[in-house]
């Protein structure tokens, strides 16, 4: 593309218009800076609107989601994630936005109102109640259940260090503080806009490969697996106390394959082995006969998140 094609591209689309919803979570992984080449590299076909069905297996932030709501229309659209807290939060936004406002503007009232020792001592507070409340309610499946816990980990992902979502192995979320100025806790304009956004929206909890079922010929998917680490100190991937390894990596190109065989679009992003070892063909070998681009993404290159870094990274497509 020259430039001018790039400029009127990008004047096209607007991935987050004022009046839109934009991602509600910070998310580690969140693909918000890699939309304007995600948005290029999307099916022709949903341009034309011949697709009527979008899912995103791996939703976490759901950065693609929403910027795709925002541009596109879809007849169906489901999300799914490993992770229960997170789809019962995005479920609650979907039904329960009013309530959870409420609650959330309690909170930001409170967290204002406080100093910066007892803001973190406050922090530490929620944390535990958090936790708490989760293990009691974890096999509850009604909504209105997890409508406390939600508020609680918007806050916690608006206050805690770089809004991870990390827990340890029996499950309790264990991120520290993350002492931010003037965390927005409670943006009621991007709460109703994203609740909207989920509207008619099947919201699953569990594996990626539960959402077969839905995929037909006229479906496009989007999947943002937690990434292959580069390295045994870099990239974090602990989403939750399932780990996510190399026989899920193969899992899931064998399910990439299934998607292709339906006769549905798919586009995948990953790391790229070849940033550490030029001669790792991991994901070179899984996806053969597949499109593979190498794109440039500025990320984390250490464990801590205190270095920023350009590393190559993966867009896989099969059209
Ligand atoms: C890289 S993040 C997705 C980020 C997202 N694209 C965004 O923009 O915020 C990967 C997500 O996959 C989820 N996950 C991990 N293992 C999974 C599995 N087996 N099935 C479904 N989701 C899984 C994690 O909980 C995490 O939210």
């Amino acid at each position: 593309m020259t430039v001018l094609q790039e400029v009127k591209y990008e004047r096209r689309f607007s991935f987050f218009r004022n009046d839109n919803a934009f991602p509600i979570l910070k998310w580690a992984g969140g693909k918000r800076q890699l939309l304007p080449v995600i948005h290029k590299n999307l099916p022709s076909e949903i341009h034309k609107g011949e697709i009527t069905t979008y899912i995103e297996p791996f939703f976490g932030g759901g950065a693609v989601f929403f910027s795709l709501t925002n541009n596109f229309t879809f007849l169906s659209k489901t999300i799914l994630d490993i992770n229960k807290a997170l789809m019962f939060f995005y479920k609650n936004l979907r039904d329960n936005v009013e309530p959870l406002i409420e609650l959330l503007t309690d909170i930001q009232k409170t967290y204002d109102g406080l100093n910066d020792s007892e803001r973190e001592e406050y922090y530490y507070s929620q944390r535990s109640i958090y936790n708490e409340e989760i293990s009691c309610i974890y096999s509850q499946n009604t909504i209105l259940d997890w409508l406390n816990p939600s508020a609680r980990l918007l806050f916690l992902n608006k206050t805690g260090f770089n809004g991870l979502y990390r827990v340890n192995s029996s499950g309790e979320f264990n991120v520290p503080f993350g002492s931010y100025k003037n965390p927005k806790i409670c943006d009621v304009s991007n709460l109703r806009a994203s609740s909207k956004a989920l509207e008619h929206t099947a919201i699953v909890h569990g594996d990626f490969e539960l959402s077969i079922n839905e995929i037909d010929h006229k479906s496009f998917v989007y999947l943002d697996p937690p990434y292959r680490p580069l390295s045994t100190t870099s990239s974090f991937n602990s989403y939750a106390k399932e780990s996510f390894d190399d026989s899920d990596q193969i899992r899931l190109a064998e399910f990439c394959k299934s998607i292709d065989a339906i006769g549905a679009k798919f586009l995948l992003s990953n790391s790229d082995p070849k940033n550490i070892d030029p001669n790792d063909d991991f994901f070179d070998k899984l996806y053969r006969g597949f499109s593979i681009k190498r794109i440039n993404a500025r990320r984390n290159i250490n464990s801590d998140g205190s270095g920023r870094g350009i590393v190559s990274e993966l867009l896989i497509k099969n059209y």
